[in-house]
């Protein structure tokens, strides 16, 4: 069972997706710790309450991001990480992390990407007037999500939507995509097949 870590800051509505498809035998992995940068964050109940280890900080608390991310590196280590997924951290990520996980670090983001990179891609594409939006899932390098693209998926936008259906509808096909991904990864490496 590959044992994976996710990463998030706010409401936890992928992690949820992802647990889920796991306890229902449609994903075999193991959560075996979640990353949490908001002590306020909704997604730490959640992960508390499937009793998932939780490792919550405040990146003022630490002298700068190679201290946090030495701890978050030891913390994953010693739950034998093999996979850190990516639902909603908004942090970017630096080497040290990049090079403890070379390849096994992916994020969710929504947008078609390369278009609307970067924090609200949703407001970006919709002051953009966009008839396509979609989702992304995408591996993480050194360029804020810009790493080699795994997969995608569009919708159309119906006229007269509003911000919120919008929202809705990335989020809809979110939840979708994001087990079915990791899924199909995590049986490609089983099989010794890169993505
Ligand atoms: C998702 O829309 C994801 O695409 C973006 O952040 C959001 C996280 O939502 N990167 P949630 O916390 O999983 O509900």
């Amino acid at each position: 069972m590959k044992r994976i870590a996710v990463f998030a800051s706010g409401t936890g509505t992928n992690f949820e997706a992802i647990a889920r498809a796991i306890e229902e035998g449609r994903l075999a992995a193991k959560i075996a710790l979640v990353v949490v940068d908001q002590p306020q964050a909704a997604i730490i109940e959640k992960a508390q309450k499937r009793a998932i280890e939780t490792f919550v900080f405040r990146a003022r608390d630490y002298a700068d991001k190679a201290a946090y991310e030495r701890e978050i590196l030891t913390r994953c280590q010693a739950a034998g990480v093999e996979w850190i997924v990516l639902a909603g951290y908004m942090r970017i990520l630096s080497d040290l992390l990049l090079e403890a996980y070379p390849n096994k670090i992916i994020n969710i983001h929504p947008s078609l990407l390369p278009a609307f990179k970067g924090k609200d891609a949703i407001g970006q594409a919709i002051a953009y007037g966009v008839k396509v939006m979609g989702v992304s899932i995408h591996y993480v390098n050194r360029d804020l999500d810009g790493g080699r693209i795994i997969a995608q998926q569009a919708f159309a936008v119906q006229e007269g939507w509003t911000h919120e259906e919008i929202e809705q509808q990335v989020h809809a096909i979110e939840h979708e995509l994001y087990p079915n991904t990791l899924k199909m990864i995590l049986e490609k490496e089983s099989r010794g097949q890169e993505e």
